[in-house]
């Protein structure tokens, strides 16, 4: 038997690998029908419901454990809705997704919007409060434990650079531009190094860490808790560390964590509390960005531009897809 707990656990059938991508693709498609048109709104639901669809085609007994919503909130792929055409011996799969990550960015035409998804064994993904999230994350091949929340920025810029062998100011640090970023922007650039600020879409900014072309070293602020889960899910199949503190900002809030079973409001996740077991993570770019080229309509057909990784295998595919009108 494999040491590696991940390579261990092959639950995920690997056909499921090509059809999680089958399903980005759906939305990408729907919801770059409307990029550049200013209506968030529209993009999202052209995405959630083209991926609700393509979920429904599929023989798996699907349970969104982080999607658009609660029941209340959200019509389709609510956390907690089934998906999947199930039936006896169908492999139970629980699915964290967001059909179209980066709607502002859908609607302006700006670069990264994706569509995206992970998939766990049952029980395999942190049924995480839509709260927001603090994020660090670093690529592979580093020590374990190198960086972490426990330090301040200027503390983990330090660690990284010096395992990097380069001096602080050659770090790159990719940070969501908030301004509740203002102190971390401040104090990473008083020592000296670059703050790559992205407008929206975390996803990317994280699994930026993993690509040496995006020059990205390290991913920092406070984003989304689910699509937190979702870039742990991409680092779990690529290697690379994230850590991750939900973060609570009022009563409201607090009773979210409370219902979601979260008691202890200061934990750090590392990326084996956030995704555990065989995964597989797949995204569709809906416009140009640095980890995928954007839908484009073609004569005749529509290209789409995705990858799909799996855990357990540490298989990354790069699919080109072509689409006949
Ligand atoms: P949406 O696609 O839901 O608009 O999310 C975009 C996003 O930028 C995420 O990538 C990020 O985690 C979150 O919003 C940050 O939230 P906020 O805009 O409130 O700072």
């Amino acid at each position: 038997m494999s040491a590696d707990p991940i390579a261990a656990s092959n639950a995920l059938d690997r056909v499921l690998v090509l059809e999680m991508v089958r399903v980005t693709e759906a939305a990408a498609i729907a919801a770059a029908r409307l990029v550049g048109r200013g209506d968030e709104k529209a993009a999202d639901a052209a995405a959630v419901e083209a991926m609700r669809a393509a979920f429904n085609e599929l023989e798996f007994d699907g349970t969104v454990v982080i999607g658009e919503g609660e029941r209340d909130e959200a019509p389709m792929l609510y956390i907690g809705e089934k998906v999947g055409r199930g039936g006896e011996g169908a492999p139970r799969i629980d699915i964290a997704l967001d059909p179209l990550e980066g709607t502002t960015l859908t609607a302006k035409a700006s670069p990264n919007a994706l569509a995206v998804l992970a998939i766990a064994e049952e029980g395999g993904l942190l049924n995480a409060p839509d709260v927001y999230m603090d994020k660090l994350a670093i690529g592979p091949g580093f020590e374990p434990g190198l960086v972490g929340l426990d330090k301040s920025p200027t503390q983990n810029v330090e660690a990284l650079a010096k395992a990097k062998g380069v001096d602080p100011h050659e770090i790159v640090v990719c940070v969501l531009d908030r301004p509740r970023h203002e102190a971390i922007i401040s104090e990473l650039r008083a020592i000296g190094c670059g703050v790559h600020l992205i407008p929206d879409g975390d996803v990317a900014g994280v699994i930026a860490v993993t690509n040496p072309e995006t020059t990205i070293d390290m991913y920092m602020g406070q984003g989304g808790a689910p699509e937190g889960v979702l870039a742990a899910a991409a680092l779990r199949c690529v290697g690379g560390q994230f850590e991750g503190r939900l973060v609570f900002r009022n009563d409201d809030e607090r009773a979210r964590a409370a219902k979601w079973g979260v008691t202890d409001l200061e934990r750090i996740y590392t990326l084996d509390d956030l995704v555990k077991g065989d995964a597989i993570f797949a995204a569709t770019g809906v416009t140009d960005g640095s980890l995928l080229g954007g839908v484009k309509h073609r004569k005749g057909a529509i290209t789409t531009d995705s990858v799909v990784m799996r855990a357990s295998s540490r298989t990354v595919r790069w699919v080109k897809g072509e689409h006949r009108r």
